[in-house]
């Protein structure tokens, strides 16, 4: 179903991306170390990548809400249980890893235990291509990040059999995360390939969402599809949003884009009250620097330090809301004008 919530876990059921796949299959052929798989949210990341590791051996493992050791372990065994019937024999025989039915058990701490780079190193002997991909790894923070860069490091430079891809839609903040202009990270220096996924053209988008109603058995006025495209400029997550909520119910366009927005706004509350400010402040049509810092003196009566103004507007680019003083998801535009401050 297209108009599935969830992400995608098939080619079959995949949109489009015909080209990504066909990028990513070459690269695991020629054996790419490291790849990068960027894009904005709700652009069809994750179900990019699960689609693909469908004609792969290999492990997804979502980064979101991973903060201790103990969880990546955790998700490390959920992922390989996931792909069971396929890792079987990969993994029976391997010290700290038991195979129970259509689960594993990792042991990941004490005697006859099993680390991540440990793991991979196992995989690596198998002489067969194995793909890891760690979706939002930008979030990974200490301990757990050093950990998985130490492995990542590794694996880059002595096991030719792994391929690692890291995915994000922090675009910038995950290009900090690897640090590969960074001197102090274990990355420094190692090239790897980027994938960028883009929002679907017009052309495909208004296809996208044909297809979706046809499958749903709904027929819609042409011009229901061009007001979806129009809305949310073919970022599939908000076409599936938009088609959903038509097929229940929901006929009114402008009123979808409103339940949208609100989605949109509770994301951005989780910003800090100063970037929710210069947020606005580009949201209300901001162009430059002291365009902001205009708009947040006059209309806050607060005054940003320039420099604590220019590190929230490089943070907000790498966290991809925003470039050059335009907003990358239309959504994110008209939330940004609702803000509330204080
Ligand atoms: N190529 C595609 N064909 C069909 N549906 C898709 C496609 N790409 C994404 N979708 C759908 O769009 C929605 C968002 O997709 P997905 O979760 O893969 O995006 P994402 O970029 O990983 O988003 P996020 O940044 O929120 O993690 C889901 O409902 C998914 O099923
Ligand atoms: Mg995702």
């Amino acid at each position: 179903m297209l108009f599935d919530p969830r992400p995608k876990t098939s080619r079959k059921e995949l949109f489009d991306r015909k080209k990504e796949l066909e990028i990513l299959d070459r690269l695991a052929e020629r054996g790419e170390p490291l790849i990068l798989v960027l894009g904005i949210r709700r652009i069809g990341k994750t179900s990019l990548l699960k689609s693909f590791l469908e004609r792969w051996n290999g492990i997804y493992i979502d980064m979101r809400g991973v903060s201790k050791t103990s969880d990546l372990y955790e998700r490390l065994s959920r992922g390989l249980s996931v792909n069971i019937g396929k890792l079987r024999r990969f993994l029976e025989g391997i010290r700290g890893i038991k195979v129970m039915g259509l689960e594993i058990e990792l042991k990941w701490r004490g005697r006859d235990s099993i680390s991540l780079l440990g793991l991979l190193e196992e995989l690596n002997k198998f002489g067969e291509r194995f793909i890891v991909i760690f979706d939002e790894a930008q979030l990974i923070k200490p301990p757990v990040s050093i950990e998985i860069k130490n492995a990542i490091a590794y694996t880059y430079d002595h096991l030719e059999n792994i391929t690692i891809i890291l995915s994000g839609s922090e675009i910038g903040l995950l290009r900090d995360f690897i640090g590969i202009e960074n001197p102090d990270s274990p990355l420094y220096g190692r090239y790897s390939y980027e994938l960028v996924v883009e929002r679907f053209p017009n052309n495909l988008a208004m296809e996208f969402m044909r297809q979706g109603f046809r499958e749903a058995e709904l027929e819609v006025d042409e011009r229901v599809i061009e007001e979806a495209v129009e809305l949310f400029d073919g970022i599939v997550g908000w076409l599936v949003f938009y088609g959903r909520s038509y097929i229940d119910g929901v006929r009114d366009p402008s009123r979808i884009f409103e339940l949208a927005v609100n989605i949109a706004l509770r994301e951005i509350e989780r910003l800090s009250i100063r970037e929710k400010m210069v947020l606005k402040a580009i949201g209300e049509g901001a162009k430059s620097w002291s365009e902001v810092r205009r708009y947040i003196m006059e209309e806050k009566g607060y005054v940003l330090p320039k420099s604590t103004l220019s590190r929230i507007i490089r943070k907000l680019e790498k966290m991809s809301i925003v470039k050059n003083y335009e907003f990358l998801d239309p959504v994110y535009r008209f939330a940004s004008r609702r803000i509330r401050i204080g």
